[in-house]
């Protein structure tokens, strides 16, 4: 593979790592078998180290290796939030004394001092994003180190710059058996926290601000195709997740084109548009925007007070009030 580049592409196809210029370190297990894949794809960047992403197969526990075995990577981070979505397969899930089983479709969210631990009953796709960790948050730039320097991911000197890693080690679980739906840690599109419907996209919170430390919130835009968002100076940067579908993003007068399993990425203050193609489910996930407010917000003025929503000046104030730079948001 070529060194990665330093840029960051609009658009990252993580079903496509070769042409994304993914990197992929393996990890075996004692018997030879592969334990991971990892890919680091976006590195953190500011103070809570956002936009941080990797890619990882989390592949099919060892063979003559019991659930429980397996299960010994138990672990917790301190400071850092974990997101994940699985899209294949499926794994054990073991979290606050309980064990469940986690499939294609289901998103896992770990918090600060909640102890995780995994064991795959098949190869699962386990696509991670993350704040205030600093596992992962240099990934792509310590690769790019390793990848042009030849065993200086094993040299001390190399690991000990690299810095200490929010990982504590945990003893083996103890736990029951329970459905996903009794495990806090486990989300799914199905059962949003809120459901917000709007004229050809439904919005579902699916991790709320405050279960991630106020830093960001993780909600799902379901668009039918033709439903666009058009926004105007973005005073951050933002970052999106096509789980499915097909959408349009411009920005600088081009297009480019995002499908199944790609992140979009939009530079800070970009004005850009996004446009499903076909329908398509669009998480959020750089999390600036506050959402869930808004959509309550809306949602009561619709209900209550529904002649407000004709006052270009009341919305415009709705929407300056959490931080939200959207000119316009429906069918085209
Ligand atoms: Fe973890």
């Amino acid at each position: 593979m070529e060194n990665i580049p330093i840029t960051i592409p609009y658009v990252i196809d993580l079903d496509d790592h070769e042409g994304s210029g993914i990197p992929t370190l393996i990890r075996y297990h004692a018997n030879g078998e592969r334990e991971e894949e990892m890919s680091p794809v976006m590195d953190g960047e500011g103070p809570h180290r956002l936009f941080n992403v990797t890619d990882t197969v989390m592949c099919k526990m060892p063979t003559g290796v019991t659930p429980e075995e397996a299960s010994r990577m138990a672990h917790l981070h301190s400071q850092g939030y974990e997101t994940f979505f699985v899209d294949s397969g499926s794994m054990y899930l073991y979290a606050d004394g309980k064990r469940t089983v986690v499939r294609t479709g289901d998103i896992v969210h770990l918090q600060p001092g909640q102890m995780h631990a995994m064991a795959s009953i098949e190869d699962v796709k386990w696509r991670g994003f993350f704040h205030d960790l600093d596992s992962f948050d240099d990934g792509w730039q310590s690769t790019a180190v390793t990848q042009r320097i030849p065993g200086a991911a094993d040299d001390p000197a190399y690991q000990k710059a690299r810095g200490a890693r929010d990982y504590l080690k945990c003893e083996q679980p103890v736990y029951r058996d329970v459905p996903p739906e009794e495990m806090g840690a486990v989300r799914n599109p199905a059962r949003p926290l809120a459901s917000y419907a709007f004229d050809g996209m439904t919005a579902k919170v699916l991790v709320p601000r405050w279960e991630n430390g106020g830093v960001t919130e993780c909600v799902l835009a379901e668009m039918k195709a033709g439903f666009s968002f058009r926004w105007g100076y973005h005073p951050t940067r933002e970052q999106y997740y096509v789980r499915s579908g097909r959408v349009k993003l411009t920005v600088f007068g081009e297009d480019y084109i995002a499908g199944k399993a790609c992140l979009v990425n939009v530079p800070k203050l970009a004005p850009f548009s996004l446009t499903a193609l076909e329908d398509a489910e669009v998480y959020d996930m750089g999390g600036q925007t506050k959402w869930f407010a808004f959509l309550q917000d809306y949602a009561s003025v619709r209900a209550y007070d529904p002649a407000r929503l004709g006052d270009r000046e009341a919305m415009q104030a709705l929407k300056d009030k959490y931080g939200i730079p959207l000119e316009s948001m429906g069918l085209e």
